[in-house]
């Protein structure tokens, strides 16, 4: 069957990058074998590109689990999202449940429905790896898309897609020659206060910056196509100074405050190719 309408992702997602993705899609390789996406979050690219073959990872399980469960249990998944009530305290009891003693369609639904209706759509674990954002207030959050969680698992099903939950460099030794590689870690803090990077209880540091520019090197070396965006920073630039660095117009990252969603040039695109 021929799908028409696009999958979009499924969740709001920090550092997500539907708004950019106009840009990303220009910047793809013509051809390439496999699209792997080591972080790859809401999966604006992937959803976009559709690739035929594709490995796609991210360290987050709640995240992972709910890709496998819309892959493997559409119509489960939608019936239980329709149970669930955009209400506060509905929601601080659907927060408090541990995820690992729900069936994996029950900690999908969780975790969809909290993403839908909590503050600003960000998901944040504390360090007990406890998701910890109050509720958002919305009046009509769209908590059951049942449309897009039928296309996407339509497309996962029909295309040749590996699903991991690992460290992003597991599956960045699986790249060979003729792959393209899309690497979107958290962003390098613009300033200290200010960004967001803490996507589960593990934070990802200037260390970890460096140890993924080496990665990106020794893609390069491969034979990969590789791209990398992160947050347009001395030390970020500093790090890919060997390569094209392209700095690109976007909204700041997730921000309630109206001086905060200005457009400036705080992102760049890294490219070996
Ligand atoms: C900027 S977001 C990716 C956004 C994605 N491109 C999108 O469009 O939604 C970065 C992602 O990296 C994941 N992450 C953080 N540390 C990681 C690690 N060590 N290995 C794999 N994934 C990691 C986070 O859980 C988060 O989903």
């Amino acid at each position: 069957m021929q799908t028409i309408v696009k999958p979009k992702p499924f969740v709001k997602w920090a550092g997500g990058k539907r708004q950019i993705v106009d840009i990303l899609i220009k910047e793809v390789p013509p051809e390439f074998n496999t699209y792997i996406e080591p972080f790859v979050g809401g999966g604006a690219l992937l959803f976009e590109l559709l690739p035929k073959k594709a490995i796609i990872n991210d360290v987050n399980s709640e995240l992972i689990n709910a890709y496998l469960v819309i892959k493997n249990f559409p119509e489960l998944l939608i019936k239980s999202l329709k149970k669930h009530k955009n209400e506060e305290e509905y929601y601080y009891k659907i927060r408090a449940l541990d995820p690992n003693k729900l069936s994996p369609v029950e900690r999908a639904s969780r975790f969809i429905y909290l993403n839908k209706t909590c503050f600003n759509g960000l998901y944040r674990e504390n360090s007990n790896g406890q998701f910890n954002v109050p509720f958002g207030k919305y009046k009509t959050p769209k908590i059951v898309d049942e449309e897009n969680i039928k296309i996407v698992s339509e497309y996962l099903n029909t295309a040749d897609i590996t699903i991991f939950n690992s460290d992003y460099k597991e599956v960045c030794k699986l790249a060979k020659k003729g792959d393209f590689v899309y690497l979107d870690p958290p962003y390098h803090p613009l300033s200290k206060t200010s960004s967001f990077t803490k996507y589960t209880k593990y934070d990802f540091t200037e260390k970890d910056q460096k140890e993924l520019a080496e990665i990106f090197k020794e893609l390069d070396r491969k034979g990969c196509y590789v791209i990398l965006s992160n947050s347009n920073t001395e030390f970020i630039k500093s790090l890919y100074k060997d390569y094209e660095i392209k700095e690109i117009l976007a909204n700041r990252a997730i921000n309630s405050k109206a001086e905060g969603r200005k457009k400036a040039k705080i992102e760049v695109l890294i490219k070996n190719f």
